[in-house]
């Protein structure tokens, strides 16, 4: 017997990793706090759970369309409509478990063997392996010297003629970069030009703060329609990253493909959640906010005391909940006689001597940062962050 060479290749989610070690520590009764989570530590809000109650008591327990229920798909319209200009038709959204199908199922229905996919790191774990498993051929676009903003240059000298589509991610996970308006217009224009499509996930579009401002695609460049495939849904917003309910809007070409795909690999997402996400999307408006104000706050708060750490520097993150610490000052030093000779040994020195969890940059393809998630309280915040600072200031 053997492994499929898609097996073989594939690697584990290297952040579900550090928060799996950091979670085993925590059972041991050890006193971890974990900037590992890729996910807000609320509550999900309360409309979404009465919808799903209502959901269960009224027999909604049954399959539903593939693709989703029309009032989901209908209200993903509006919220499109309102919030960014964009006109889509009910039959261009994909209701998946999560947005992370909804880009495979893109994927693999754009992707042939040896195709090349644009992805700009440091980059979120499952964009690289979901190509591989499609056959396709990632090809990386370093960001990290250009404030993690894609350089058009760069993206232009990286496209060649095998060349399919780009996968953009703005607000960034890992960094925290908030794309602006120039460069998504010139990324739009480069994608017309040279013929290819654009997965444009915006999963933490609702996490911007300061100054920034997310932009869609779509409302800056609508003539790309017929080449984007927008990702979104309730996760990161709405703290309802268990229900798993993305969304997708496709091109009128591609959104059948895509349903059918998902028709033959999972068929509907779980009909109570789809229902549990017609009660955030029309009625928890004022939990997002809420939510939304405190992530600021919890950003104001570990920009403040991270500015104060020797060996570390960062860009100040104005998107999503992560801050992208660049450690290679580390490298090659010691911590209570303990060679730091990656990310990697860093952040399991951190976790083994201060119960300290973030994870490896390596994880994003980014060697020699970390990632430090601050979907956490104000407490754990501040006691993560004195204990990193002893960590920091011990080594040498
Ligand atoms: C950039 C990005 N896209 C997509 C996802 C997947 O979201 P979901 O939980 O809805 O599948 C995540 C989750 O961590 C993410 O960080």
């Amino acid at each position: 017997m053997k492994l499929s060479q898609r097996a073989l290749k594939m690697e584990p989610s290297a952040t579900l990793a550090v928060v799996g070690k950091a979670k085993k520590l925590k059972a041991e009764g050890k006193p971890v706090i974990s900037f590992g989570a890729g996910e807000p530590d609320f509550d999900s809000p309360p409309s979404a759970l009465a919808y799903a109650k209502e959901a269960m008591d009224k027999g909604e327990t049954h399959y539903t369309i593939a693709t989703g229920i029309p009032k989901l798909k209908e209200l993903v319209v509006n919220y499109y409509s309102n919030r960014f200009n964009v006109t889509a038709k009910p039959e261009q959204v994909i209701v998946g478990a999560g947005a992370k199908p909804l880009i495979y199922e893109a994927l693999a229905c754009l992707v042939d063997p040896q195709d090349e996919v644009l992805v700009f790191s440091p980059a979120w774990v499952s964009y690289v392996e979901q190509i591989k498993l499609c056959g396709g051929k990632e090809i990386i676009v370093d960001t990290s010297d250009t404030n993690f903003i894609p350089s058009i240059e760069k993206v232009t000298n990286s496209i060649t003629d095998k060349t399919v589509g780009m996968i953009l991610n703005t607000p960034n996970n890992p960094t925290g970069a908030v794309y602006d308006e120039k460069t998504i217009k010139e990324l739009a224009k480069l994608a017309k030009e040279k013929d290819i499509w654009i997965i444009y996930d915006e999963i933490y579009e609702r996490l911007v703060y300061k100054d920034a401002k997310h932009h869609c695609i779509l409302s800056l460049v609508p003539e790309i329609e017929d080449r984007t495939i927008l990702i979104n849904g309730v996760s990161k917003a709405f703290a309802m990253t268990g229900w798993r309910i993305g969304y997708a809007i496709a091109p009128t070409w591609l959104a059948p493909k895509m349903g059918a795909f998902q028709g033959h690999l999972t068929s509907n997402p779980c009909s109570i959640a789809q229902w549990a996400a017609v009660g955030a999307l029309e009625k928890a408006e004022k939990d997002v906010e809420k939510m939304h104000k405190a992530f600021s706050e919890r950003r104001k708060l570990i920009v403040n005391m991270l500015r104060d750490m020797p060996h570390i520097s960062f860009d100040a993150p104005t998107g999503a909940f992560y801050v992208f610490a660049d450690i290679k000052k580390t490298l090659g030093k010691k911590h209570e006689g303990n060679l730091i000779d990656s990310d990697i040994t860093f952040c399991t020195q951190l976790l083994e001597k201060k119960y300290v969890a973030a994870v490896p940059g390596t994880a994003f393809l980014a060697p020699g940062y970390v990632r430090l998630g601050y979907a956490n309280s104000v407490e754990e915040i501040t006691e993560g962050m004195n204990r990193l600072k002893s960590f920091l200031e011990e080594i040498n």
